[in-house]
């Protein structure tokens, strides 16, 4: 049998993705989960699954420029396939960008290309938005513009508010994100020439789910 997708999840903040992440990891294999925040809640799901994590404090650096070295050479140093980003607050520069593209992927919650940056939920509802959703996405240098693997939507409800529109989307993250992991480990989604490839199981599967794909 071939060797699971080795996958490094980096994280930030409350973990909720990387939990959905280990919990489904069919194809894959998480191997090292990395933090730039010690007090990440992220951290305990690495104590709960028995997963290997590293906390990279960019505080404890005199530079930012050093932290980013550093950051590059502990993925580099992981040999992993594949770079999950779920919920990692620090902007990726080039040089680490250029290194994992086609290997470097992020969850977005908006519909991209709508609503890049921060703050999407509030915004979404601030411009009136019908519908609402997450993207996964491969990074490339621009801000959450790199080629996008899957969408899911959701219709914003009349009484809908922040809180719960943040939740409801979460819920589809945490379905589409391990979707797309699992996929990408399992061959049936690539990146060729910066284009995102499906196979005939893919594009079932994403029509199954309801996942929005980009042929
Ligand atoms: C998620 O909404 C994700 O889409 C965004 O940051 C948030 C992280 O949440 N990139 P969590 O830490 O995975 O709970």
């Amino acid at each position: 049998m071939s060797q699971k997708l080795k996958v490094v999840v980096l994280i930030s903040g409350r973990g909720s993705n990387l939990k959905a992440l280990l919990d489904n990891a069919q194809d894959y294999s998480i191997t090292t989960i990395i933090s730039d925040n010690p007090n990440a809640g992220g951290l305990e799901y690495a104590k709960q699954y028995s997963a290997q994590a590293q906390v990279i404090d960019p505080s404890c650096f005199a530079k930012k420029s050093e932290f980013r070295a550093e950051l590059l050479k502990v993925v580099k140093d992981c040999n992993c396939d594949l770079v999950a980003l779920a919920g990692f607050m620090q902007i990726l520069k080039e040089d680490f960008v250029n290194h994992f593209f086609g290997k470097l992927i992020n969850i977005h919650p908006s519909l991209l290309p709508a609503f890049t940056g921060l703050h999407t939920h509030q915004r979404a509802l601030a411009a009136k938005e019908s519908k609402h959703g997450c993207t996964v996405h491969f990074v490339d240098n621009g801000m959450d513009t790199g080629p996008k693997i899957a969408q899911a939507s959701l219709e914003i409800l009349a009484n809908e508010t922040e809180d719960s529109l943040s939740q409801r989307v979460l819920k589809l993250e945490h379905k589409i994100y391990p979707w797309a992991l699992n996929q990408i480990a399992k061959g049936e989604i690539s990146l060729v020439n910066n284009q995102v490839k499906y196979s005939s199981l893919a594009e079932k599967s994403a029509q199954a789910n309801n996942f929005l794909i980009f042929k």
